[in-house]
This record gives structure tokens, sequence and C-alpha cells, in this order.
């Protein structure tokens, strides 16, 4: 058995899964040795049989250690897994976020179908729907120039106050879809470090600056100490409390903070517990995308996902796209002893995905307790990583082409580019294919003619293509990777939903502000390296020598 669990050998899941899990390692041992060229040799169809089409996309699957036998053995683990029936759960509102006793339901905030979605027998619909109203009638009045400043001027620029999944989504998909902003201009505010918000807010003129603080809990320490020094920075500029009222508004399910912070109950776009951070891209933590790009793109994004919800939910495991690829992270990372997983977009305007795909994944799966409550005995989440091609090629593709990891790795590209510079898309489009092409065939000793300039290969890809990354493809894209984490969450047995792993490092920086503040740390509260480190910075803030 591949990869070690917390210093400990890894052993397999218990049954349900535990037949499957044994006789895929089983599998793997006797094709461990089998290179991808020798299986492309030995079936002609296997590009045509491995490669999906999936909302416009096509997802080549080919580039995988794969053989029939593999897909049938996932495909068994998936269903001992009762894969199938976890999404049927997750569709229909159950409580599946065991930890937190919430349904999981952001695949309704893209319901295009008109049919209910019910959690505890209630339509959320209805309420979806009049935030997405709400919404639609801001963006389009701001972006009209009907929506005015406190001195009567038009908004020109918007400021996202937000950190994890109220920073990273909205930011990707501004930066994916920035050929088809027309709109404000967006700035995005994650780190507590003032640098950021005092860098952003130095170029921003107060009586034209719109602030969305984005925090679905609204008591994110990051967020509402970046929230408060804009709205002095407001204030102060303006000189009155009242300019706030047409300078910020509030995304949250927290309304209760949100007006405790001074932002009118009409100023604040509501979403609700199961939609979950990570995955609320979809809700009113959206809004900046509809800023930046009008209300109807943010739709046509929305659809985009709901065309991947609907492949998740009614095609069959053998080809469900989503499920699949979740499967092929399960089989490098239980059989192969693969750690990490690159995601590299072929698309600067996908820049960042990758941090996106991070919290998205890594958030999710990075567990070591099963549903049930019991420690895991077997590898879960992977490390996520990686960056647009093709600078990741003069940096790290080094150490994925001839170290000694084996790195799965997504390639991500769009046949057309938004842009007119043809010549650099077909130069773009040429290295995408020669990466997964190099990685996949390597090059012999003997042929290199020095062991040194030999690669090994056999690296296995994905390569997605999608025509043209519009709002619609980014939906799809970021669904079918919403789904694929969901599956792998389902075969390990852990809790993609709840994210404790957060919480003990805010308890512990809670406790240490006020210790920083005075610059000594309570006595006998630290650890040596700590209280050595806390005295440390104290003594250098004031000009001393620790
Ligand atoms: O600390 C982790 C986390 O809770 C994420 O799950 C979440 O996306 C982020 O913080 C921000 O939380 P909030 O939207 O409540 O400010």
């Amino acid at each position: 058995m591949q990869g070690g669990v917390n210093g400990r050998p890894a052993a397999p899941p218990p049954p349900p899964r535990r037949a499957a899990w044994e006789a895929l390692a089983e599998h793997q041992r006797r094709l461990a040795d089998v290179r991808l060229e020798d299986l492309f040799a030995g079936d002609k169809e296997r590009f045509q049989r491995l490669s999906f089409r999936v909302a416009g996309m096509l997802v080549d699957l080919s580039k995988h250690r794969v053989t029939h036998e593999t897909v049938a053995l996932l495909l068994e683990l998936a269903r001992a897994a009762s894969v199938a029936e976890s999404r049927d759960a997750m569709f229909g509102g159950e409580r599946i976020n065991l930890t937190e006793g919430r349904a999981v339901l952001h695949v309704a905030l893209r319901n295009r179908s008109g049919r209910p979605m019910l959690t505890d027998g209630v339509d959320v619909m209805p309420q979806v729907r009049a935030v997405q109203e709400q919404m639609h009638r801001f963006s389009a009045s701001v972006r009209s120039g009907e929506w005015r400043g406190h001195t009567g001027e038009r908004i020109t620029d918007v400021v996202n106050i937000g950190i994890g999944g109220s920073h990273l989504g909205p930011q990707m998909a501004v930066r994916a879809l920035r050929p088809y902003a027309d709109g404000p201009r967006l700035h995005f505010v994650s780190n507590v470090d003032g640098a950021a918000i005092h860098d952003t807010l130095s170029g921003l003129n107060p009586a034209t600056t719109l602030f969305l603080v984005a925090s679905k809990t609204f008591t994110t320490l990051e967020t509402m100490t970046n929230a408060h020094s804009a709205r002095t920075w407001r204030v102060t500029a303006l000189g009155a409390d009242a300019a706030v009222a047409r300078h910020f508004v509030a995304l949250s399910t927290n309304l209760t903070a949100v007006e405790a912070f001074g932002i009118e109950p009409k100023n604040a776009f509501a979403f609700w517990d199961w939609v979950g951070g990570r995955y609320s891209l979809w809700s009113a933590i959206g809004l900046s995308v509809a800023l930046a790009v009008g209300y109807e793109r943010f739709e046509e994004l929305l659809e985009g996902a709901f065309a991947v919800d609907e492949h998740f939910r009614l095609t069959p495991l053998a080809e469900n796209v989503p499920v699949l690829m979740g499967l092929l992270n399960v089989w490098y990372g239980n059989f192969f002893g693969a750690e990490t997983w690159a995601v590299l977009p072929y698309d600067e305007s996908l820049t960042y995905l990758p941090a996106y795909l991070q919290q998205a994944s890594m958030e999710s799966n990075g567990k070591s307790v099963t549903r049930g409550g019991q420690p895991v005995t077997w590898q879960t989440g992977p490390v996520v990583w990686g960056q647009p091609g093709t600078d990741g090629q003069h940096a790290f593709y080094q150490l994925l082409h001839q170290g000694t990891k084996l790195i799965p790795a997504d390639f991500i590209v769009a046949a057309k580019p938004q842009h007119p510079l043809t010549e650099h898309h077909h130069i773009l489009v040429a290295n995408f294919l020669a990466q997964t092409e190099a990685l996949m065939l390597g090059r012999s000793a003997a042929e290199a003619g020095d062991p040194a300039k030999s690669f090994p290969g056999n690296r296995p890809t994905t390569s997605i293509v999608l025509e043209q990354l519009t709002p619609r493809a980014l939906g799809s894209l970021v669904a079918l990777y919403e789904h694929a984490i969901f599956t792998q969450g389902v075969v390990w047995d852990v809790n993609s939903f709840d994210q404790m792993g957060v919480e003990l490092g805010k308890e512990l920086a809670k406790r240490l502000v006020p210790e920083v503040q005075n610059g000594a740390a309570v006595a006998g509260a630290h650890d040596g390296s700590t209280a050595g480190l806390l005295a440390a910075i104290a003594a250098l803030r004031e000009g001393r020598q620790p």
C-alpha cells in the first residue's frame, strides 16, 4: 500500500470500500510498469474512448495510466462508496455536512430549470431568485450610473473586501472574464496585512468608490479589520458617517452583524448556511462579477455550471466526467503514492484558478477523520498547486519531467483566444500539446545518448479544451472541478463541507493580538519558540537587538 498516513503505514478502508480498494492495489502492481505509449499502440480508439465532451468542453483522460480494467475497478469503488447516492443526497437537500448539520445546496444557486430544490421540505428557489433579482437591479444601477455616491458622483471603482471563499472565487472569475469587463474597475482586498488595503485605497477616490464587504459570517478577523479601515478612510475623506450608506454594501448570511456594522438592510445581499464559503461564487458573493461584466454575463456563468450539474446528476458513472476525474485523483493518490496535483491553465486569464481550486479541494478534502468520526488510515486530499503555462515551463516543469515524484497534472486551454494576437495563441497551444506529449512519451537514455538528458515519461495528464473562455465555459469548468472534488470526498469518506482545520490558528491568533500589541507574552502562555519569537519581534520593533 502506497503513502503512509500521519507517519503510520497506510491501510485500506473498511468495507464496503475494502474489496474494490484491494483489487485496485493488486491491479496497480500489475500496471505499474505499463507504458502509456503501449496502451495507445494497443488501442487505436483510446483517445475516442477516453475523451469526453461535457458542456462544450473536451476532457481528454486518455493520457492516464488506466486500462478498461482500471476504470471498471475505480467505478466499483465509486459504487461501493455510494457516490451516486451521496450526489443525490446533496441535490436532494439532505444535511450531508454532518458536523455542522447543514445541507449543501450551492447547486440551487445555478438551478436554471425552474424545478424546486428542497431542504427540510422547503423550496429554497424563491429566496434564491429574490436575491438574484436584487443583484440584477443593483448591478445594473451601479453600471448605468443611476446609483450615485454620497457627493452625487458616479461609481468608478469597486473594492471587494473578503477572504477565502468570499475572495478567491470572485477574484478568479473577474480576472478570467476581463475581456467582458465593461463596468466599474474591480479591486480585491483580502489579506489583513495593512499593505493590501493601504495600497489599494491610495489609488482611489472616496467619492467614487463602492465597497462590497463579502463575508459569510461577517465575523472574519481579516475582513472586518479591512472593512473598518475602509470605513474610516471614507468617513475621514467625506466627513460623514452617512456617507457609508451610498458606499458600502454587504454580502453575507449574518444580516444582524451587517446592520451592526452600519450597512442598511436594503444594501445587504443575503445567502444561506447551506452555501459553503468555497462554493459561494454563485451566490451574492458573485456580486463583484455582476458589477464587472453585467448581470447577464453572471447568469451565463450560472448556466455553464448548471449544464455540468445536470451532467453530474444524470449521467451514468462510467461516462460521468467529474466522477471519472475524481476517481483518477484517488487512483494516483492512494495507489501510486502521488501527494500533489498540479493545475496548469494555458491561459493568462485563469491566473487565479489554481489558488481557487486550492481552497476548493484542500479545504474540502484535507481531512483525516471519516464521516463516522474515525481516524482515516488512507491518504485523502492532495496538495493542489499550479500556475499558468507557459511560465511554469521555465521554472518548475523540470521536476515534472525529470524529478522523482509522480505529479498528475491538469492542462487547460481554450481553442480560441479572446485577443487578436493569433500567432501568440498558436505558440501557446503548441506548448500546451508539447508538454503533455513530452510528459507521456519521455525520452530513453539510449535515445538521448546521456542519462541526464533522458526523460522517464509515463507521467499522467488530463487535457481540458474549452472552445473559448466565455462566462458559460468558466462556469462549466469550475462546476466540473467542484463535482470531482465531491466525488473524491465521498470515496475517502470525509466530510468535504466543514473546515474545522482553520479554527485552531484563528483562536490562537485572537489570543496573541493583545500580546503583540503589548510587546510581551503572557507568562507561561506559549511554547519556548513562540514566546522567543514574540519577544524578538517586540525588541526589533523598538530598535533593540533581540
Ligand atoms: O477560515 C476559513 C474560512 O472560514 C473559509 O471557509 C471561508 O471561505 C473564509 O474563511 C471566509 O469566511 P467568511 O466568508 O465568513 O468571512
